[in-house]
């Protein structure tokens, strides 16, 4: 018969109490700020510390009836936190240790429930109370609490069966219905989802068990996009698929494992419509990889000469757009006709050779951060910055890639290697939207037998950069190993060896 309290004989007075009241809830604010300090449930403890206070207080005031139940609850306080205190030392730490993650809550308050029922069951009984006589006397009342919160029992079952089956848990991405959103608490009565849009979902429990769930995190976080992009039909697959799978390759968010995919997946009314498939790790990068593939594409088709028509009805419509893109390429040649005579190298030109150029390069658009030439790899040709910002690398080792130089029309690039025919000494990369004039070699050719003079001038340039390549990058490393002696002379003088 559990009546006595075994806390009382240590218990000396309303002062120790009143200290003891104290150091709990100084410890529970503390535990909720300082992570290493670990959160013991002392909700229970407080509880009990309080009414012990009370009694001991006005115990001398008070009807002993009321002394007698007072006690009595607060001995069920007590043995519910003993049982609160186990539990969390035996069950919960050990789950924890076992799976990296905490208890499933409500699991974890309906075994409470039943030891807490337990207790309140026996301390009764051992108070002459017959608890079974209560509930059955009671059953109306039970009756007609259950009819007014059924659906509020509803959701808590629902919340039951969740947590036995988990098909989903905190962390991960789940659709329900046409909303998804990440996990980011289940409870008795609602799972919390937080969407894209940084806004808290609240779904009762009842409706995502009665509905189909899609779970994103499982059974791996990694996830597969489809994006499908239409284009015209004078582009011939292959090289359409060759174009896109190169911008697959690029991001580094896609996973290369498995392969990206593109298939030809419909001949539609005015396009051919492409599907692209890749995986990704992380279904919460999704909106913003997306975009971000989707931009390259536009970039990428742009300069492939692949167009992504729009509907045309008419053939009127189709001339129309003819003479706009003729007078767009003539607009841009004519500009190039300039960027040529203010490049001081390519200025000496006769003007045939310059003609040769206009009519023949190639104009490139890239899009901000979209890798020109990559160093290392082979190239034959150069690049007239028309309009952007370009921004040159180079790599030495393992370090991160040095900086060298920016480049700003009127300005050109890649003539090492089309000069010597080594791998590109260098990684030019777009900073911003840029237009660039492409220049390959058996144009070039064509241009140095016109005038032999600007290898000459080429060649001067080059070893200039060169130069310049090896002193940005000597400084570079010179700064590193200042900034690094400095820091190691403060961590010595700090640490005072
Ligand atoms: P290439 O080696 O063909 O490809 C990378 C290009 O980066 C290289 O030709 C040069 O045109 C350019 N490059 C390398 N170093 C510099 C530099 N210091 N200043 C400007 N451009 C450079």
């Amino acid at each position: 018969m559990i009546s006595t309290d075994p806390i009382q004989p240590f218990i000396l007075n309303q002062w120790v109490l009143l200290a003891l009241i104290c150091i709990v809830i100084l410890y529970s604010v503390l535990s909720r700020r300082i992570s290493k300090l670990p959160r013991i449930p002392l909700n229970l403890f407080l509880v009990y510390l309080l009414l012990r206070f009370i009694i001991s207080l006005f115990g001398a005031h008070l009807p002993v009836n009321t002394i007698k139940w007072t006690k009595a609850v607060s001995l069920i306080v007590l043995y519910c936190f003993f049982a609160r205190i186990v539990f969390a030392l035996t069950v919960e730490t050990w789950f924890s240790i076992k799976k990296y993650s905490a208890f499933p809550k409500i699991t974890r308050d309906f075994i409470l429930f039943f030891c807490y029922a337990i207790i309140v069951f026996v301390v009764l009984r051992g108070h002459g109370v017959n608890p079974v006589g209560l509930i059955t006397t009671s059953a109306v009342l039970t009756a007609v609490i259950g009819l007014a919160a059924q659906n509020t029992l509803g959701n808590i079952f629902a919340g039951l069966a969740l947590q036995i089956e988990r098909p989903y848990s905190i962390g991960e991405w789940i659709k329900y219905g046409d909303q998804d959103g990440l996990v980011v608490g289940i409870g008795w009565k609602s799972t919390r989802l937080k969407t894209f849009d940084d806004e808290i979902v609240y779904v009762p429990n009842l409706d995502i068990a009665k509905t189909v769930l899609k779970n994103f995190s499982k059974p791996t976080r990694r996830h597969f996009m489809k994006i499908s992009i239409g284009v015209d039909y004078d582009s011939a697959p292959n090289h359409v698929r060759s174009v896109l799978l190169s911008v697959l390759q690029e991001d580094k968010r896609v996973l290369q494992d498995p392969s990206p995919q593109v298939r030809l997946i419909d001949y539609g009314d005015f396009a051919i419509t492409y599907q692209v498939r890749f995986a990704y790790e992380d279904y919460g990068t999704q909106p913003e990889l997306r975009a971000s593939i989707m931009n390259m594409f536009w970039y990428s088709l742009k300069r492939n000469g692949i167009k992504i028509p729009f509907p045309i009805r008419d053939t009127r419509l189709i001339h129309v757009e003819r003479k706009f893109d003729t007078a767009r390429l003539d607009d841009e040649r004519k500009a190039a006709r300039a960027e040529l005579n203010s490049i001081p190298i390519l200025a000496p030109l006769p003007s045939p050779a310059r003609d040769a150029i206009i009519k023949d390069m190639h104009i490139a658009r890239y899009g901000g951060g979209e890798t020109i030439v990559r160093q290392g790899e082979a190239g034959d040709s150069m690049y007239i910055v028309h309009s952007g910002l370009c921004e040159v690398f180079v790599q030495k080792g393992g370090d991160t890639p040095f900086l060298v130089a920016t480049l700003a029309p009127p300005s050109f690039f890649g003539e090492m290697s089309l000069l010597t025919g080594e791998p590109r000494s260098a990684t030019v990369r777009a900073k911003q939207d840029s237009v660039l004039f492409k220049i390959d070699k058996e144009l070039f050719k064509s241009v140095l037998v016109a005038d032999p003079s600007i290898s000459e001038s080429l060649a001067q340039v080059l070893v200039e950069r060169q130069a310049k390549t090896a002193q940005t990058i000597d400084a570079q490393l010179g700064n590193i190993r200042v900034q690094t002696s400095s820091m190691l002379r403060k961590i010595k003088s700090f640490f005072s060896v």
